[in-house]
């Protein structure tokens, strides 16, 4: 039995400690919470007997006696927690995104490279969602050939202004370090890193659309991957009836992946095949289709338990000696934040940004858009 500490229990991280205090997750069990906020930690409290209360996470960590803890924090608070976690020889599950620059994702993760007898996670809920696994097969045993293309729109983020007034540290970049993608749509990018890498150069414009707000809520992108494939990726977050699609092209395939349904299409023929054997100006081949389904049955049971269940499970699967890897490993999510801090770059600084990206020139943008950030506040 794991003993698991949550640290942070405000919107995510009650669910993951009520998750475990209700014994759902095998082999684990609530032990302690801590939360800067008095208020929400005593309410925890009064409803959860048993379970001890800490409002440091450095006292939680060194008295609490958990293997386990989990972080959901508000981001630039993660690795800060986490290291402490490592050095400490807790094993630790934190939220997304690992952190908000790059430079400090990498130190985070020679850290944890050092310590690997820490179990070190990340919670990127999505990788449980069977069609992008399957997907993730299909790319490994290179089913697609080789790479053409990939687009990504993910437009059914809406958050209306009440959200963002609800105040607190999101939307801002000294709050959270950006907006829709750093906090949205950072799930997807880790998706589309896992499927297909990063590309090895981007160019991105980024806007505020209808909302009073100093981040963004619409960004395009185009990529340009390694061995030529182009990429597009579109959000935002101010489309009532948004789309979620993914699409990866390949000399042999395709995957269309569009909100709760995949299909696969393999080609009979390359295209490469077709090219070379027509005599006329277009050409086609016969294919094979799978398709694959969120589920109805796990679609119900995220709703009510919340995706993100998976993860602590697995996690607590690896500690117990029942599974050998996590969901994601803590490092990877240097991945999916290189990806957004380069976005940012090539928005705010008007240039194409080559990877991997130079974190020196990422803080210094960063610092001024946290300055402006300020002022604009300050004249509001
Ligand atoms: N995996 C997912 O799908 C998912 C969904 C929602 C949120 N999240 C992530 O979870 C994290 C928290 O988001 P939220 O929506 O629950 O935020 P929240 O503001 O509702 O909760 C954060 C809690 O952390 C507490 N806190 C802040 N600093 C602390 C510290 N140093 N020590 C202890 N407690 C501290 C706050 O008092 C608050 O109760 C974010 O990083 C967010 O990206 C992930």
């Amino acid at each position: 039995m794991t003993d698991f500490l949550v640290i942070g229990i405000g919107r995510m991280g009650s669910i993951h400690a009520k998750n475990l205090y209700k014994g759902r997750v095998r082999g684990a069990r609530l032990t302690a919470v801590c939360d800067t906020d008095e208020k929400a930690l005593n309410a925890f409290g009064a409803a959860h007997r048993g379970v001890a209360l800490y409002k440091d996470y450095r006292e939680a960590v060194e008295k609490s006696g958990a293997c386990a803890a989990i972080i959901a924090t508000p981001h630039y608070s993660h690795t800060e927690i986490a290291e402490y976690c490592i050095l400490h020889g807790v094993n630790v599950l934190s939220e997304k995104p690992e952190t908000v620059t790059i430079g400090e994702a990498r130190r985070m993760n020679a850290v944890a490279k050092a310590h690997p007898e820490v179990l070190y996670g990340i919670m990127y809920n999505q990788r449980t969602n069977r069609m992008y696994a399957y997907a993730k097969k299909l790319m490994e045993t290179g089913a697609l050939g080789e790479l053409r293309r990939v687009t990504l729109i993910v437009t059914d983020w809406y958050r209306s202004q009440f959200y963002y007034d609800m105040g607190g540290w999101r939307a801002s970049w000294n709050g959270e370090g950006g907006g829709l993608l750093i906090n949205q749509c950072v799930h997807q990018l880790d998706i589309l890193q896992w499927l297909v890498g990063l590309p090895e150069s981007l160019r991105a414009v980024a806007r505020t659309v209808n909302r009073n707000i100093t981040v963004e809520n619409d960004v395009a992108v185009i990529m340009r991957y390694p061995g030529g494939a182009t990429g597009e990726f579109v959000a935002c977050g101010h489309e009532p009836r948004g789309t979620n699609r993914l699409e990866i092209a390949g000399d042999k395939g395709k995957i269309v992946i569009d909100k709760n349904k995949m299909t696969y299409i393999a080609y009979e023929k390359s295209e490469r095949e077709i090219n070379a054997g027509v005599t006329k100006g277009y050409g086609s081949t016969r294919v094979k289709k799978k398709r694959v389904s969120y589920g109805c049955v796990r679609k119900l049971r995220d709703l009510i338990y919340g995706q993100q269940m998976r993860v602590v499970r697995r996690f607590a699967d690896v500690l117990n000696g029942k599974a050998k890897e996590p969901t994601a490993y803590g490092a990877e999510g240097a991945r999916a934040l290189e990806f957004i801090n380069a976005v940012y770059l090539s928005a705010y600084g008007g240039k194409e940004v080559t990877f991997p990206v130079d974190s020196g020139e990422y803080d210094e943008l960063l610092g001024k858009l946290k300055e402006e950030e300020k002022k604009h506040v300050r004249n509001l």
